[in-house]
């Protein structure tokens, strides 16, 4: 195609995209309507922070309690670590909120305030990256930058017929973007592409006959939109298996606080074994009556599933806790009576809800 007709075809894509998103665009909470001003940055970044890696359904609600609870970055800046992670429970990928804090802190304290409003600014800040840079320099200051996630790849590599497998495409997929971004109107158009990512060009079952991009789609050309982004084989996810350590006196359960660096950092936990991939069964931290619950949990990790099988030891008076922060580490006593305000993540909830279903339930030991 001559170069004059390219560039007219990418003009034509994002104007066609920006009149549908007038009409059609989703009114979520962080968002300011299509064509008008662009909203408090602190909602943009708490919202685009909250939405990686998070689905728009299970963020609504933990968004709109944090406003409530911390309406500026100060506010938020000022809170206490414990809540803030109590707060986050159940949205996962925790290593986001203890940088949700640090970066509050940063931009309360050192920024005065205000929040960087170019790329390079924002991605020095804790916790924001390459993509929730370019995303909050396009909706909260209105700048051009190419603001590429999951959804818009997946557009895009059905825009242009990309058959390079992911994740190789990823560079491609990013220029392509590039070249279809506008001028103005960024902060609309990148939202745009989310949501026709999120609604309309959906992984499976594609909806083009009510696309606006239909017209200029080469996948929807070839007849099998749903075969882009084309996939490398998908490598087998482990399974690796465990103990929760629930040790009970006097209606509590011992917690633990997980070390801040690893897989749920920094949160509450039931405290237990290694994980391990080689399904040998551990030996109990301490002496006592234990027994193995007939029901233990199963949970899906980015990188591995988990098998947590419960041992139970039910004390009549609770040790020293100095001695069972040697055998299970740091923690403290949290009443079963109120578990459902530890903050515990998904996990460790559910071993929680494990126990009480099995209420006086012995095991096999
Ligand atoms: N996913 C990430 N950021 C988003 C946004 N601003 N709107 C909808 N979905 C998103």
């Amino acid at each position: 195609m001559p170069v004059d007709g390219l560039i007219t075809q990418e003009r034509t894509i994002a104007d066609a995209l920006l009149a549908h998103y007038r009409v059609h665009a989703r009114a979520l909470p962080w968002r300011s309507p299509p064509g008008a001003p662009p909203p408090d940055p602190y909602r943009v970044w708490l919202s685009e922070i909250m939405l990686q890696q998070t689905t728009v359904a299970a963020v609504i609600p933990y968004y709109e309690r944090f406003l409530a609870r911390w309406p500026t970055v100060q506010a938020l800046a000022a809170a206490d670590d414990a809540d803030l992670m109590a707060a986050w429970a159940g949205l996962g990928y925790y290593a986001r909120a203890r940088n949700l804090l640090a970066c509050a802190r940063t931009v309360a304290g050192d920024l005065g305030g205000q929040f960087p409003d170019n790329e390079a600014g924002l991605r020095a800040l804790p916790g924001v990256g390459a993509y929730t840079a370019a995303a909050i320099a396009a909706i909260a200051f209105d700048r051009r930058a190419v603001v590429v996630d999951g959804n818009v790849e997946r557009v895009v590599s059905r825009l242009f017929a990309v058959e390079t497998p992911m994740p190789a495409a990823k560079a491609e997929l990013r220029a392509l973007t590039d070249r279809i971004t506008p001028d103005a109107h960024c902060g609309d158009f990148a939202q745009a592409m989310m949501d026709l990512g999120a609604t309309i060009c959906t992984p499976t079952r594609p909806a083009c006959l009510t696309c606006p991009l239909s017209a200029h789609c080469a996948a929807r050309a070839s007849g099998a939109p749903e075969r882009f982004p084309v996939k490398a084989p998908k490598k087998a996810r482990p399974t690796r298996t465990g103990t929760a350590w629930w040790v009970e006196a006097d209606g509590a359960v011992w917690l633990v606080r997980r070390p801040d660096k690893g897989l749920l950092g920094g949160m509450l936990g039931v405290p237990g074994s290694d994980w391990r991939e080689d399904g040998a069964l551990p030996e109990a931290p301490l002496p006592g009556d234990w027994q193995r619950l007939n029901n233990g949990v199963r949970h899906v990790f980015t990188h591995f599933a988990l098998e947590l099988g419960i041992a139970r030891l039910r004390l009549v008076v609770p040790p020293d806790p100095a001695l069972l922060a040697k055998a299970l580490g740091p923690g403290q006593w949290w009443p079963l009576g109120s578990i459902g305000e530890a903050g515990l993540p998904t996990v460790f909830a559910r071993v929680a809800q494990a126990v009480l279903e099995a209420g006086g339930e012995d095991g096999d030991a």
